[in-house]
């Protein structure tokens, strides 16, 4: 468009999400400025380089840095759009509170620099409510600016909830062509954060108002949950009952109207295994199904570990190789994974008889220390180990052919080897 000008945009948490969005922005040729409280962070970003694992990401930061598009500080700085994308895990008090201290932490560097006529938009996963507790901690610092749904004309800034849903692995992709809820504090924000957000995302923009935008980024994760947890539930009973899981799917999905999911050794990420408590958290009288298919995915974890111990102890002198650490197929992402739990329990129980086979990782993460298990690669564990129980359904895993593992003894709890059933 000619004559239009450009905003500066500052992202706060250049993590997983808050780092393809910076570049992503930075390409569609807004000036970036990067936040993040870790130096290390930081400095990599400056160096063009990136400190995760993501599709295509080095080589648009690279391009994006070097045309001077995207800086990373660990200071804030004004612009005329903010976007904050920082954790929000749960607090340490064994009750699956969330802890929304990152995301006011942020809004309070933000409320420093804040000028009228700036938009703020939250993307963290956050319960119902968080925006607008957002807003009233920028208020609290802020008594100069008038701010949305707290003044009676028009609102000095624009205050927004737009959550993420993309899958690991097709961040670039999916940011681009996802369809997004935009939740306004006030209508007039979420037409604000609309016109910013179509600068570069191709996929539709429904607008709503912030609390029902926060709501629907929670609804979405646990509804994968309780599906999954239907299947993990009926992988334990065809367990009792002796029959094979995956055979009963196949068949029972083959009704036009049934499409049952794939059931696993739990579930785990930062999404659908921490979301649901969120919903939980906010109406725990009222949300029974989804705490309970929590449970349940939690409860599959501890009897995939069962199964797995009674297999090892059942061959004492053979080797055992647990195939993959990450929550999820392909990706480098270890963080809340049922298999890493589960493997790491059988190391302590097992020691040097248990090989783990994770080609995202360099190293065994810190738990596995003083175990004796061993990081292998697949050839060695095909080599050495009698036992295979696949955790994770990796690529590299699934196309293991046949008479390289006839002789084995396999648990495969991601139904990866049809075959082998
Ligand atoms: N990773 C995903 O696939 C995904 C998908 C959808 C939603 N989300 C949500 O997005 C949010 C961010 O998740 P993530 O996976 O990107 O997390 P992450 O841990 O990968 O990155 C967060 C970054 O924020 C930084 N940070 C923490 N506090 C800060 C502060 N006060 N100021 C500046 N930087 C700060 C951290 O150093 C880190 O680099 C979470 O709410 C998460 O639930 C994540």
């Amino acid at each position: 468009m000619r004559g239009e000008t450009k905003p500066d945009v500052c992202v706060i948490g250049l993590g997983y999400i808050g780092l393809p969005t910076a570049a992503i922005i930075a390409r569609a040729g807004c000036a970036v400025h990067g936040v993040d409280v870790s130096q290390d962070v930081v400095d990599t970003i400056n160096r063009g380089e990136i400190h995760i694992e993501e599709v295509d990401l080095d080589g648009l930061v690279q391009a994006v840095v070097q045309r001077g598009l995207l800086k990373a500080s660990t200071q804030i700085r004004p612009a005329d759009v903010f976007v904050i994308a920082v954790p929000t895990p749960f607090a340490k008090d064994g009750n699956h509170t969330p802890d929304t201290s990152y995301v006011m932490a942020a809004a309070e560097k933000v409320a420093d620099v804040l000028k009228p006529g700036d938009t703020v938009i939250l993307e963290s996963t956050s319960p119902v409510g968080t925006t607008e507790v957002v807003r009233d901690t920028i208020a609290a610092r802020r008594l100069d600016l008038a701010l949305p749904g707290q003044c009676d004309g028009r609102a000095d800034i624009s205050l927004a909830y737009c959550p993420e849903r993309v899958l690991p692995g097709r961040i670039l992709e999916e940011l681009t062509h996802n369809d997004r809820s935009i939740g306004g504090i006030t209508p007039r924000c979420a037409r604000k954060a609309l016109a910013f957000y179509k600068r570069f995302v191709k996929g539709e923009c429904v607008t709503t108002d912030a609390r029902s935008a926060e709501m629907t980024k929670l609804v979405e994760n646990a509804f994968r949950d309780v599906n999954i947890a239907f299947a993990n539930e009926l992988s334990m009973i065809a367990d009792r009952q002796g029959l094979d899981v995956w055979e009963v799917i196949r068949l029972a999905n083959r009704h036009p109207r049934v499409n049952i999911l794939q059931p696993g050794p739990g579930v785990g990420g930062h999404c659908i295994a921490v979301d649901p408590w969120f919903i939980v958290h906010g109406a725990p009288e009222e949300a029974q199904i989804i705490r309970q298919a929590r449970e349940t995915n939690d409860a599959k974890m501890h009897h995939v570990l069962d199964q797995a111990r009674q297999l090892i102890k059942a061959a004492p002198t053979e080797k055992v190789a647990c195939l993959g650490l990450a929550f999820k197929a392909n990706i480098d992402d270890f963080r809340e994974s049922p298999a890493r739990y589960i493997a790491a329990s059988l190391a302590r129980e097992f020691g040097d008889r248990v090989y783990i086979v994770e080609p995202y990782a360099v190293e065994l993460p810190p738990e596995f220390k003083g175990t004796g298990a061993r990081l292998v690669d697949i050839d060695t564990a095909l080599e050495e180990c009698a036992v295979l129980i696949p955790l994770v359904d990796h690529d590299v895993f699934k196309v293991i052919p046949a008479e390289e593992r006839h002789d084995k003894v396999i648990y495969d709890t991601r139904g990866i080897w049809p075959d082998a059933a």
